[in-house]
């Protein structure tokens, strides 16, 4: 495992504790089984993912100067389509390059072009705490990529019903900017409350808006995820992408994934 990654800041060493992250190292090793399992298990799954991390891919500048970083990066899937990605998670697992927190990266100030997180942001209790890391290590016109759920009328069960994260649409976030004790936190609707609701401009003082998209993933959602079994035969995920792209013009009735790319407002020279 590499632990050294570019910019690394031997200073800022992650000194995560184990033991007391809400979520036990048990439940995140069943997870992260269970995971692999659906990964290899499930065509469509894989499949699904591919032209998720197209679009992640698309809104990442590979010329930027500084290293692109994944944070929560789990089984470490984006690797695959993103091989110069640092991945890293709060969890130690051997195909990971660096184990530590999002609010506490073990890199130098604005050495990352890219920094990605894919379904990690809803994992966030204090995305303002979050954010202030973010701005730190990214480059001038670096980028921070959020891939995340979208909350809109007909998503809204499925993420409710269907999944055992909280939605948390009303609930208040902690826009505190300390970062906060490691213990287990969902909330699916972060993303779209604070990006597509303008409920929480935490992200405003640091940072401006250069994408943000929602569009329509039934055959996403119909497919089960890693959870459960798929609800529609492979054969079918065309026709149900060809629907999905024309009911995205509806994002906040139809709306099941979200897309933000962020630049820094401000930042020093690298
Ligand atoms: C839903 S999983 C997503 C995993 C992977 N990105 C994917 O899409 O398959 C969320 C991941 O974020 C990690 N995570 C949660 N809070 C984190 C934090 N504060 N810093 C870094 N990683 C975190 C978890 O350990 C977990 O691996």
């Amino acid at each position: 495992m590499r632990t050294v990654a570019p910019g690394y800041d031997d200073r800022k060493r992650c000194d995560h504790d184990h033991g007391t992250c809400g979520m036990t190292d048990q439940r995140h090793e069943r997870e992260i089984d269970a995971n692999i399992e659906a990964w290899r298990a499930k065509p469509l799954l894989r499949e699904i993912y591919a032209r998720f991390y197209d679009r992640i891919l698309e809104q990442i500048d590979e010329k930027a100067d500084g290293a692109i970083v994944e944070i929560g990066s789990g089984i470490g899937n984006l690797k695959e389509r993103l091989p110069a990605a640092i991945s890293s998670d709060l969890y130690l697992n051997g195909w990971l390059d660096l184990v530590c927190s999002g609010y506490a990266l073990p890199l130098r100030d604005h050495t990352v072009s890219n920094l990605i997180l894919f379904d990690v942001f809803h994992h966030l209790e204090r995305p303002a705490a979050f954010f202030r890391e973010a701005e730190r290590v990214l480059a001038p016109r670096g980028r921070l990529i959020l891939f995340e759920p979208y909350i809109s009328m007909a998503s809204w069960p499925a993420y409710g019903l269907f999944h055992p994260e909280d939605v948390a649409i009303s609930a208040p976030i902690d826009l505190s900017e300390e970062v906060p004790l490691d213990r287990y936190y969902a909330a699916q609707g972060n993303a779209t409350r604070m990006f597509f609701r303008g409920e929480s401009e935490a992200w405003e003082r640091r940072f401006r808006i250069r994408h943000a998209e929602a569009f329509a993933a039934f055959h996403y959602l119909l497919s089960g995820g890693f959870s459960r079994r798929a609800f529609y035969p492979g054969r079918l995920s065309g026709l149900l992408r060809a629907f999905d792209e024309q009911v995205s013009r509806w994002p906040r009735l139809m709306g099941g994934r979200c897309l933000i790319v962020l630049e820094p407002l401000n930042g020093s020279p690298l």
